[in-house]
């Protein structure tokens, strides 16, 4: 349930690793662009994770589940992964826990270039690297249903079934539509791979050409996977927003993100428009630097924007974009962004004194 109330409840689950650190900053960020334009939002600190897990058992129980889906707005989530746990049980249950119970149906990830030097492209730049992908996130062959006949054997069979449902599959589109619609965009292509899967994406084409008829001012166009991953290298200012299946935009969408500085600026929402969702990084727990004040924040401060903008503050979600480009134009930011901006990173800052830096251009 998402309040109408005044105050915005966000729980914050920072999860493992680095998850820790950047969502301090993201939320001390938060709390920064709360002061400047007025909003109030409370945030609720949970401790779910691996070292909750392995001291209680415990990953998402039903009073949390049910705490989370009809007492917050959104969920801040940091990163999952702990080599304490490597059947990674807890992430699962955790995150895609989360994703199906919540029903998360959209995994938006923009890929917009914040500085002209962070594209590995030739004579690309800010103005032709923007645009959104919307990922299915709750179908595809990510539903888990398959199984091995004759394990371990030379006979042995390995099936994972791809499931697609006409009302899975419209939600999405449509999302995708109503979003450009209300971002000013004017282009929404669809990629499939319906020459091979005839019958799954077939329906995605039939569906796709239904949608679209609906909204005739969106110019919509249709390419085959393989032939956007090269378009989106080849002329990226083609795109506003692309829509496409689970695993289609699991691996477009990391190519897309390589294209505008990689992964310490992959921010991403798992959304049911209109209810509560969760909004995280793109990177993991990043154990090789966790604890060393390292980590990257500006992912999850981006995260923090996409989540400002779900919320209905779309003004003070522009105004924080702003303020992290001028912090990469500053060159005021941790190793990782240094060495994408060709600059040294000796002189790089941590991560709370990247958040620091941030808040300090936040309060002007
Ligand atoms: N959504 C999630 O919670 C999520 C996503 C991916 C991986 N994981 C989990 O995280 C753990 C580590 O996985 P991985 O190493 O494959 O991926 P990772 O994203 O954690 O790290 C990959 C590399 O990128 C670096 N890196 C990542 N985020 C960074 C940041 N913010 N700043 C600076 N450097 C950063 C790391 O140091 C590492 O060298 C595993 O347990 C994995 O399952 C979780």
């Amino acid at each position: 349930m998402v309040s109408d109330s005044r105050i915005q409840r966000i729980a914050v689950i920072p999860g493992d690793g680095i998850g820790q650190e950047v969502a301090e900053v993201g939320v001390k960020v938060l709390e920064a662009i709360a002061q400047r334009f007025a909003l109030s939002f409370e945030f609720e600190w949970l401790p779910l994770g691996a070292s909750h897990y392995l001291e209680t058992g415990e990953t998402l129980s039903d009073e949390m589940f049910t705490h989370l889906r009809d007492r917050c707005d959104a969920i801040y989530f940091g990163a999952m992964g702990d080599p304490r746990v490597p059947d990674m049980k807890h992430a699962k249950d955790i995150l895609l826990g989360l994703r199906f119970k919540l029903d998360l149906f959209v995994n938006l990830r923009p890929i917009k270039l914040m500085h002209p030097e962070m594209t590995p492209l030739k004579r690309k730049g800010t103005k032709e690297l923007d645009f959104v992908i919307f990922r299915e996130n709750t179908e595809g062959l990510y539903v888990g249903m398959g199984g091995n006949f004759k394990k371990g054997t030379i006979d042995e069979i390995a099936i994972n079934e791809m499931v697609n449902t006409r009302r899975g599959v419209e939600r999405i589109i449509r999302a995708a539509f109503e979003w450009a619609v209300n971002n000013g965009k004017t282009r929404v292509c669809m990629s499939d791979k319906a020459n091979v899967l005839s019958f799954a994406h077939g329906l995605w084409q039939r569906v796709f050409k239904e949608v679209s008829a609906e909204y005739p001012t969106i110019e919509a166009r249709h390419l085959y996977a393989d032939v956007l991953a090269m378009e989106m290298v080849r002329a990226p200012e083609d795109f506003d927003v692309i829509v496409t299946s689970n695993m289609f935009g699991d691996i477009l969408s990391d190519l897309g993100a390589e294209l505008v500085g990689g992964l310490g600026l992959a921010a991403s929402a798992n959304l049911n428009p209109g209810k509560v969702s969760l909004f995280e990084p793109v990177h993991g727990s990043a154990p090789d630097i966790a604890g060393q004040n390292k980590a990257n924040p500006l992912a999850m401060v981006l995260t923090g924007a996409l989540m400002l903008n779900a919320l209905g503050h779309g003004e003070a979600a522009s105004y924080l974009e702003t303020k992290v480009e001028e912090l990469l134009a500053l060159g005021a930011v941790s190793a990782d962004m240094r060495k994408s901006l060709g600059q040294d990173p000796q002189d790089a800052l941590g991560t709370q004194e990247v958040g620091e830096k941030l808040i300090q251009l936040i309060k002007g």
